[in-house]
């Protein structure tokens, strides 16, 4: 795959949210880009931009959010690039559902509680004009319910309360699939169900990816669900990608000092309470803006320059990025 094949690339994104006590930056020159089929993980500290990042692809952010500058453009399976964060709600419309599908935290409520199922996947079909008639929109719905090994029939006959979390997330999913989306992002979508329920719906979405040929972004706080499923991984930290690595490689050998915190803070099924890590100090404040490197004051590799200049996201060999004066040195 070359490196020029992506459906997805945000560059230089700065997202600010307006409070009462300033601009808020939530999202600070990130960058990344997402290739065709591909699983990527993004990781980091509650609060430190991810869901932000998430919500700009399909321009769905809060009122109080601005993009300040950089871009996302998103190259369809036919037709033109859009450049998503200049299109109208009209072209988000039309690009959500049949082209980037996005579940949320506790996505499963995201079903109308008083209409039965099989409305939901006609009214999808019907809002993005499929050419096909009420009769084959349910055919189809029930072939893709029985993919996420679900009685077809008796869930489009249901209404959402009487399935459970796990068979709403699945139903999800199968309608996620009716539009033939290039990409799905996922933010925590399962948290609200227990962790087998999570891992074996992760899993079904990861073969269903492999056959249905989608890429996949997927937000989650479970580092060992981002060994089994992702290609990539991305680190954030207070609003930065600080690493974007293969997945192997990252477990392996963890680049930013971030990253590597955040390995160690994994705990060991066989490590005694008084030895568990976890990173010195806490996250930056959003609101005031600090010189140099975001993470030197919890690093202990800091140095002169990190106090005084922001570290750029560069290659430091192989497929490997990462945003840290250590690795200035490394030619590629
Ligand atoms: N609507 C909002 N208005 C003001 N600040 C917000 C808003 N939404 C998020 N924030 C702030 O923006 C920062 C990034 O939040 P975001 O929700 O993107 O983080 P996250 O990485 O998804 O966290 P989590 O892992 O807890 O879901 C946080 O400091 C958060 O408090
Ligand atoms: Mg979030």
């Amino acid at each position: 795959m070359s490196p020029d094949d992506w459906i997805l690339d945000i560059q230089n994104l700065f997202i600010d949210y307006r409070t009462k006590r300033g601009n808020l930056h939530a999202v600070h020159d990130a960058s990344l880009r997402i290739r065709p089929g591909e699983s990527v993980a993004v990781i980091g500290e509650s609060g430190c931009g991810k869901t932000t990042l998430a919500a700009s692809i399909v321009k769905m952010l809060p009122l109080n959010a601005d993009i300040r500058s950089g871009s996302i453009t998103y190259k369809p399976r036919k037709g033109k690039s859009v450049s998503i964060h200049s299109s109208s709600e009209q072209t988000m419309r039309t690009l959500r559902w049949s082209e980037i599908v996005m579940m949320f935290q506790a996505s499963q409520s995201s079903f109308n509680p008083v209409t039965k199922i099989y409305t939901q996947f006609l009214d999808t079909a019907r809002a993005h004009r499929m050419k096909l008639t009420s009769q084959q929109v349910l055919k189809r719905s029930r072939e893709l319910l029985e993919l996420v090994y679900l009685n077809g029939d008796a869930v489009l006959n249901s209404y959402p309360h009487e399935l459970s979390g796990g068979m709403k997330q699945r139903t999800l999913i199968a309608l996620s699939l009716l539009l033939d989306p290039q990409l799905i992002i996922l933010d925590e979508p399962t948290t609200a169900l227990d962790l087998i329920t999570q891992k074996r719906i992760l899993l079904l979405l990861n073969s269903l990816r492999k056959s249905h040929n989608f890429s996949m972004i997927f937000i989650t706080h479970d580092l060992g669900i981002v060994t089994q499923l992702a290609d990539r991984v991305v680190t954030m930290y207070a609003g930065a990608v600080v690493e974007d690595s293969p997945s192997s490689e990252f477990f392996a050998d963890p680049k930013h000092p971030y990253s590597v915190g955040l390995l160690r803070a994994i705990p060991k099924l066989n490590a005694a309470f008084e030895h568990l890590y976890s990173i010195p100090g806490s996250t930056p404040d959003l609101v005031r803006r600090i010189d140099g490197c975001l993470f030197s004051p919890r690093c202990e590799h800091s140095h002169d320059r990190c106090l005084r200049e922001v570290p750029q996201l560069r290659s430091v060999g192989g497929h490997r990025l990462a945003a840290c004066h250590l690795y200035e040195e490394v030619t590629v």
